[in-house]
This record gives C-alpha cells, structure tokens and sequence, in this order.
C-alpha cells in the first residue's frame, strides 16, 4: 500500500483518504483528479489500494482484505472504474462495497457542461435508494409440470426506516446545497404497499422541512416523460432502488450520458466517490481518456468532507476549460488528450 500526499499549506488538516485508481483508464484519469486536487490543494492524505484485476492480479480478489480495511479506516474513498472479472464466481465488487459499508445513498447530480446538447442548463440531482427494494435478490420459481421454471416471482423490501433514511437524505442534501424542491417517484398506484410506504415515509419526513424545502411527488412513468418533456421543473429526485437505476441514467443522459456522470455512494459507515463509466479497455493506455466524470467526483467528495469552496472551483474551472477555452477530449467532440485536458482546468485553478 503507497502513500500519496498532496501538496498543501502547512496549516490545512489532513484528512486520510482511501485512493482505488481502478483498471483500464482508472490510472490515467486517477493522475489527472490527483494534479486538479493538487491545484485546488486538497486535504486528503491517500492511501491508494488495489481492487478490480489489478486486486485479482495481487491476491485473488478483486477487493482484496486490504483494501476493505483502509476504507475501513479512512470512511472515504475515490474508486476508479474496475473491470469486472469474467468467470470465477466473483460477485460484483460494487454490490459488495455497498453492503460492506451500508452505503444506502446513492447519489448523481446531472449538470449541463458542454452547451449546444439537446437541452441546456439542466441542474437536478438524482438520489436513489441503494439497498432496499427490487434489489434485495428475492426470486425464485415455481415448477410446473415438466418445466422447473414455469413461474418466476421475486419481492421486493422496503422499510420505513429505510425509506424515511433516504428521504430526510435527501431533504438534508436539499438544505445543505441551497436546493429548492425534492420530487419523490413512487409507484404507488400499482405497488401500494412496496412504494406507498416509501410515499408515506416521505410524506411524513417532508412535513419537518414544510417552508424551507418545497415537496411533491410523481409517478415514476409520469416522470420518465417529463423529464425529457421538461426536465427543468425538477430539482431533487429521491426514488427507490430500481427506479433509481433507470433514472439515473435518464438524467444523465439529458447532459450527454454516462461519460461524464459522477457518482456518490453515502452510508451510515463510509462515503465512496466514483465515476459512472466503466474502465473503458479500448482506449486504456492512449491517454485519449476524459477524466471529467471523475474530476467532478471529486469535488462531491470536497463538498462531503465540508470543502465546499474547492469542490465550486473545482467545477468552475472544468466549466471554464470546456466552454471558454474550448479544451475538450474526443468524446466530447475535441481533440485534446487527458494531460492536455487537465492541464486546461488546473490553469483555470492557479
Ligand atoms: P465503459 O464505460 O468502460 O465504455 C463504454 C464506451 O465509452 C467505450 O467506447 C469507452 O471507450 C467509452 N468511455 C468510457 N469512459 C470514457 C472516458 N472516461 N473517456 C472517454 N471514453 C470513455 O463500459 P464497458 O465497455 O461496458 O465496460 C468495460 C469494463 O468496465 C467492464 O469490465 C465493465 O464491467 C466495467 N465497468 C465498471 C464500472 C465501475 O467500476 N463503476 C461501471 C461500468 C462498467
Ligand atoms: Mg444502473
């Protein structure tokens, strides 16, 4: 395990950090967050560990003990993308990160950056319940005759405590970050128990930020239409798990997909900071990659330990490096590599 220190004022706190750099293009966009945060003089001390194949290639396991326990320890982590073994029996490491440390919010903010998309000026975010629901894996089937799988059932879970979690989660976000509104999306017509107590949880919890924080709520097919038909009557979307899933990518794609979506997941025990790409092995190694998603990672991650001021400049400088200096990667249509990128928005920090 290497240590990596940023460089900071003397006077500035530390505060220990768990860095994953991840498989395929994790390194050279993990390089390029380290040389922004530098810029912008971020406190974190990293302990930098290994997961993915590269904890496969180490020790057999794509999260290998060591790495859980520095997580452990530290309670934050910025995780590049891991590639997920094929074969093996390896359950997904994210599922396992999420329950190891209870990491029931799972949060995505979707920003309008390069102008000229399909809409602009898009700001929502989206908060999405991580454990509970469809997701819990309670499935089976039910034989019929000469056919073992004749029916399939699953069930879904969700609990006021779980629900009522989620909810003031996402009130308090709205409070902290000078939100307006949070929607909840429910199914509530047809899944009357399952999402009409994730709806009466949040009912209730919204009723203790009546006059601070504006509430309503929507049915989930309604939403997915007006969010393409008018995105902007949103501000904070809180939703079950599955639902979640498939909004989440929604809204990202309002803002020009996945390749540039930063992640949260928030729990009880730890905070984990990712992008939501994968680790993209077609271009891995060409310094080609855009490590935006992961930047704008890390300025959630300055904004959770209370550096709210560095996670704005960190943004205000990839706004900058993008629309005024006009420095983009292939993806985003340019013609810039990943240093020469990060080198545009470190510029815009000095
Ligand atoms: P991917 O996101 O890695 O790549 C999809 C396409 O987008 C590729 O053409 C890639 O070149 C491009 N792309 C992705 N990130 C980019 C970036 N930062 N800059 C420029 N172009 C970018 O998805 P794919 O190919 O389905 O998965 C590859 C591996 O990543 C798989 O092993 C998968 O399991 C893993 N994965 C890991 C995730 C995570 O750790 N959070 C999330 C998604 C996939
Ligand atoms: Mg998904």
């Amino acid at each position: 395990m290497a240590t990596y220190n940023s460089r900071m004022g003397s006077a500035t706190k530390t505060i220990p950090a768990t860095l994953i750099p991840g498989d395929g293009i994790g390194p050279e966009v993990t390089d390029a967050v380290l040389a922004v945060l530098d810029a912008v003089e971020a406190p974190f001390r990293w302990e930098t560990c290994k997961a993915g194949m590269g904890g496969v290639a180490e020790c057999g396991d794509p999260l290998p003990p060591e790495t859980l326990a520095s997580i452990r320890r530290t309670r934050l982590a910025l995780k590049g993308p891991l590639t997920t073994p094929i074969g093996g029996g390896f359950r997904s490491s994210n599922v396992r990160l999420r329950e190891e440390f209870q990491l029931y919010a799972n949060l995505r903010p979707a920003r309008t950056l390069v102008p000229g998309g399909r809409f602009e000026d898009i700001d929502l975010v989206l908060v999405r319940e991580n454990l509970e629901g469809l997701y819990v894996g309670i499935e089976h089937y039910i034989p019929v005759g000469d056919d073992p799988r004749a029916v399939a059932m699953g069930s879904g879970v969700n609990t006021r405590a779980g629900a009522r979690r989620i909810a003031e989660f996402a009130f308090d976000y709205a409070v902290k970050n000078g939100r307006k509104k949070v929607t909840l999306v429910h199914k509530a017509n047809v899944l009357k128990a399952l999402t009409g107590l994730f709806l009466e949880a949040g009912r209730d919890v919204a009723k203790r930020y009546d006059g601070r924080i504006a509430f309503d709520d929507r049915i989930v097919d309604a939403c997915a239409m007006q969010l393409v038909m008018n995105p902007w009557q949103f501000d904070v979307i809180v939703t079950t798990n599955l639902f979640g899933d498939i909004l989440s990518d929604e809204i990202a794609g309002l803002v020009g997909g996945l390749g540039m979506a930063p992640a949260a997941n928030i729990g009880t025990d730890a905070a984990i900071f990712e992008a939501v790409h994968g680790s993209a092995p077609d271009i891995a190694g060409k310094g080609v990659a855009n490590p935006l998603a992961l930047m704008l990672s890390s300025a959630m991650m300055l904004d959770h330990v209370g550096e709210q001021e560095k996670g704005r400049r960190v943004r205000a400088a990839i706004d900058a490096a993008l629309r005024e200096d006009k420095v983009r990667t292939g993806d985003l249509g340019g013609s810039a590599t990943t240093r020469e990128f990060t080198r545009a928005v470190a510029a815009r920090l000095a």
